[in-house]
């Protein structure tokens, strides 16, 4: 049901839109997120893949790290080691479970602490981690980007360095396609859809009784859905949500950086070769070569327009290199 106590949109001061995405979404999605992740066809394959190249050379060295919105833990099995302790937090309960899991089966539970907690207000001391990171734009999801931003900073060391990605306003107007599809938030069905409008990814899920559905398909081939509503389903009278994640432009997350105490900001692309490609061959050699494709985009980052990435990694300090 739609929340009359706030507003639709709630803007911030320098910043425009900011993200509603309750956590419920994230309990759905932790079953088949790693899939979703491992999918060759879905764009995820790639930015991923090259979000965690970045986070590799960020966390060299690092003793403890903060890992922000951690989710099944895909990004932190890949990084933990003895040597290098990492503290991942995330506010779904399931997706934290998903990764639990995964560290038990990689052996790396004594490696990495979990932490139910939201990534706007950190349950840890001042000065702590050496690195904050995080992979799967969890910025673009924060409902208090400012004070992600603010908290990032005031738990890093004096030397410590910020590593993440989020969604690229600019790579938002390119992708016109509504996808639908029905999902289980918690025990109420939704028929949701998700597309991109005026800097944000909406998604207007419609409640849907479950005996609407009992008889007909409900899974997909785009990202697990339908590119447009089924016939047979009728959305007149059915209550409704509003859900939406924000893009942001490449200078809203340098002054949102910048004006919580980070210095050196740098900004990376991610997804370069995710869009745009038409024939079936080229697309096909993408997918089979992903590893060293996207090693080269990170190589040569500084040929690639940012206008072109889909997410973008950010790299700050919270003090000026001596
Ligand atoms: C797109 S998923 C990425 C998960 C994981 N990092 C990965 O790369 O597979 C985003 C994650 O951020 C988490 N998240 C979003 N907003 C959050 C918040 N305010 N506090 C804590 N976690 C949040 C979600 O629960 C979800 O697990």
């Amino acid at each position: 049901m739609v929340n009359n106590n706030r507003p639709a949109y709630q803007l911030y001061e320098g910043l425009g839109l900011v993200a509603y995405f309750p956590a419920k979404h994230w309990d759905s999605e932790a079953d088949k997120w790693d899939a979703t992740v491992a999918n060759k066809s879905f764009p995820h394959y790639f930015y991923y893949y090259e979000a965690d190249l970045y986070i590799a050379d960020l966390l060299e060295n690092s003793r403890l790290a903060l890992e922000l919105g951690a989710g099944t833990c895909g990004s932190t099995v890949k990084h933990a080691s003895k040597d290098g302790r990492i503290v991942a937090i995330d506010y779904s309960r399931r997706m934290l479970e998903a990764g639990r899991n995964k560290l038990r089966t990689a052996g790396l539970s004594d490696c990495v602490d979990l932490v139910l907690a939201d990534i706007c207000s950190l349950p840890f001391r001042d000065l702590c981690f050496d690195r904050v990171f995080s992979r799967g734009v969890a910025l673009s999801y924060a409902r208090d980007p400012k004070r992600l931003a603010s908290e990032s900073h005031r738990v890093l060391q004096t030397k410590g360095r910020l590593g993440l990605d989020f969604m690229n306003r600019a790579s938002a107007n390119k992708v016109k396609r509504k996808i639908c599809r029905f999902e289980q938030l918690n025990d109420r069905l939704y028929y949701v859809e998700r597309f991109n409008e005026n800097g944000k990814q909406r998604r207007i899920g419609y409640m849907v009784p479950k005996e609407t559905i009992a008889s007909h398909r409900i899974e997909g081939a785009v990202f697990g859905g339908f590119e447009s509503k089924p016939d047979w389903l009728r959305l007149d009278g059915l209550p409704r949500e509003e859900w939406w994640a924000v893009f942001y432009a490449p200078t809203e997350a340098r002054r949102l950086l910048r004006s919580a105490g980070f210095k050196e900001i740098k900004l990376y692309p991610l997804g370069c070769f995710t869009r745009g490609i038409r024939k079936p061959e080229v697309s096909r050699f993408l997918m089979d070569n992903r590893d060293q494709i996207s090693k080269i985009q990170k190589e040569l980052a500084q040929i690639f327009r940012l206008d072109q990435a889909v997410h973008i990694f950010v790299t700050a300090h919270r003090e000026r290199k001596m």
